[in-house]
């Protein structure tokens, strides 16, 4: 393999991987090399630009750790997350649409009972969540679990708040609960806000160059699971909020968007006096079964 040109070049890299023995990782790696060649020859990269990119994903490397992973934001600003999410995500209509997981999931959030509160502190008006989970069939599932994680007023998740060191971690507004014998669940927790995603390093660099923003509409996440469906990986979005057309990671559905409903001072659902006003959310998710994805 001598004198490559530009024309042999690509043909060249393909023929390189012939010993390779993993067929997927030889048809995933060829596809990359097709289409990473055909865009440098479209845009005819120069060299100066392949040098900053080159320094660009060096940059987005340095500053991931475990609390911060830039790749994954990067790749939620591309929108491949939600395309990756949305083709291995098909399922009959009647199911709850999958959105992102996003960078604030943790896994060993505290374990509440219904109609705990999960905010724990977290600053944000009173909001009581109210939902139930069932199959395709309108079959109750209990059992599930239900994880669901938010930001708080000031748009923070509890992960982006807390101190470094190790068993100081202090969960608020997540938890885990699990649905009842009719498939219902519910708990207390704060209003969802809108919040920009983390923007001080190279992705946010990246978006402002391109003339976008940060923001992601308000909305709760919630991971469901239950024996015998497919999980559920998911957000409910506040009707109204200004971006939930320019959400900043592509993850928005309309069937997702639900009216927080505002209530004056009074009695909760969960008959406690509220001397301020509170917010109401109820939503149902239905689960495809395990086995079933279109
Ligand atoms: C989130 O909703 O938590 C999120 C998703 C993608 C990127 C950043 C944040
Ligand atoms: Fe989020």
């Amino acid at each position: 393999m001598r004198n490559i040109n530009e024309d042999t070049i690509t043909q060249a890299v393909l023929a390189s991987m012939d010993g390779c023995r993993d067929e997927r990782l030889r048809t995933v790696m060829t596809s990359l090399v097709q289409h990473l060649h055909a865009f440098a020859r479209e845009v005819k990269l120069t060299e100066d630009e392949w040098f900053k990119a080159i320094q660009f994903l060096t940059d987005v490397g340095d500053i991931t750790d475990d609390k911060r992973q830039e790749f994954v934001l990067l790749s939620d600003t591309l929108g491949l997350s939600m395309l990756v999410t949305t083709q291995n995500n098909r399922k009959p209509a009647v199911c709850t649409e999958a959105t992102v997981l996003g960078p604030f999931f943790v896994e060993g959030a505290p374990k509440y009972e219904n109609g705990a509160d999960l905010s724990n502190g977290a600053p944000g008006a009173p909001c009581f969540v109210r939902g139930r989970v069932s199959g395709v069939n309108g079959e109750a599932i209990a059992g599930a679990s239900v994880d669901v994680w938010q930001s708080d007023e000031d748009g923070f998740y509890d992960v982006q708040k807390t101190s470094d060191a190790p068993g100081e971690m202090v969960h608020s507004a997540r938890g885990r609960l699990h649905t009842q014998p009719d498939g219902s669940f519910r708990f207390r927790s704060i209003l969802a806000e809108a919040y920009p995603i983390p923007h001080d390093g190279p992705v946010g660099r990246m978006l402002d160059g391109l003339g976008r923003h940060p923001w992601r509409p308000a909305h709760l996440h919630f991971w469901i699971k239950a024996a015998g469906y497919e999980t559920l990986i998911t957000h409910v979005f506040r009707d109204g909020d200004q971006y939930l057309d320019s959400d900043a990671v592509f993850g928005v559905r309309s069937s997702l968007i639900v009216e927080w409903v505002k209530h004056e001072p009074g009695i909760a659902p969960d008959g406690s006096s509220m001397s301020t006003p509170f917010y109401t959310l109820d939503y149902n998710f239905v689960l495809n079964r395990a086995g079933e994805a279109e």
